[in-house]
């Protein structure tokens, strides 16, 4: 059954921390921490004081986005503020291989994401290196866009290339899964699906979880 994690971007940021507790309240296991540098993309959110002053009140996976051209020497301080998960894209400008040491040096896990251009045989290199796949299913940079659903396809072409290598790795999708395409997402090989507005942005938060996390296991 996917997994929803909720996208604190689109949480209420003149409350973190109630957000945070309020979400977890809803019955959110991991939740999903976008890192944008104004650079990567057109756009700054927040920086790893934020995961540092959020974790003690939070016992959900702490799954860390960068969206970063560099982000090689963040990764140590992101880990250190308590993330559990560390996705870098392909895209970005430093060493993937150095990245995914890095992240595994900190004792965590290692993720790689491609943006909706982007090719998946760019993963391929790093396939035996990582502890899940994150594809853009919308133009990183802001949360409440619509998912472009071609971007889906790339999952099958992922899990083919993982099972030929005899591989497991978790496919993740980020960028506008909301009610309507959960189940479609699901069936395209989602194993875990984020949802920024979708949840966030609902007035019953753990009502909507409920209804995505439901129509993603209709797929089933
Ligand atoms: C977009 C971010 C997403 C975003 C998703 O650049 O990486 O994680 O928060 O938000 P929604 O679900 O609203 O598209
Ligand atoms: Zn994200």
């Amino acid at each position: 059954m996917a997994i929803i994690a909720p996208s604190l971007l689109s949480a209420d940021f003149t409350k973190m921390g109630d957000e945070v507790r309020e979400i977890q309240n809803a019955g959110a296991k991991v939740l999903h921490i976008d890192i944008m540098d104004g650079h990567f993309v057109p756009n700054l959110t927040f920086g790893y004081t934020m995961v540092k002053a959020l974790r003690p009140l939070s016992s959900m996976v702490f799954d860390v986005h960068l969206m970063m051209t560099h982000p090689l020497s963040y990764i140590e301080n992101f880990a250190k503020a308590g993330s559990d998960v560390i996705t870098v894209h392909v895209e970005c400008d430093d060493d993937l291989k150095a990245c995914v040491d890095k992240i595994h040096e900190c004792g965590i896990k290692a993720g790689l994401s491609v943006k909706p251009k982007t090719s998946p045989e760019a993963l391929f290199p790093y396939l035996d290196t990582l502890d899940h796949i994150l594809v853009m299913t919308v133009e990183p940079g802001f949360g409440g866009q619509s998912m472009m659903p071609e971007c889906l396809d790339k999952i099958a072409v992922i899990k083919a290339a993982c099972q030929a290598r005899g591989l497991t790795v978790p496919v993740m999708i980020d960028g506008g899964v909301n009610a309507g395409n959960v189940g479609r997402a699901a069936q395209a090989g989602a194993d875990m699906m984020v949802a920024g507005n979708a949840v966030f942005g609902a007035p019953d938060r753990a009502a909507a979880l409920r209804a995505l996390t439901e129509g993603a296991a209709t797929a089933d």
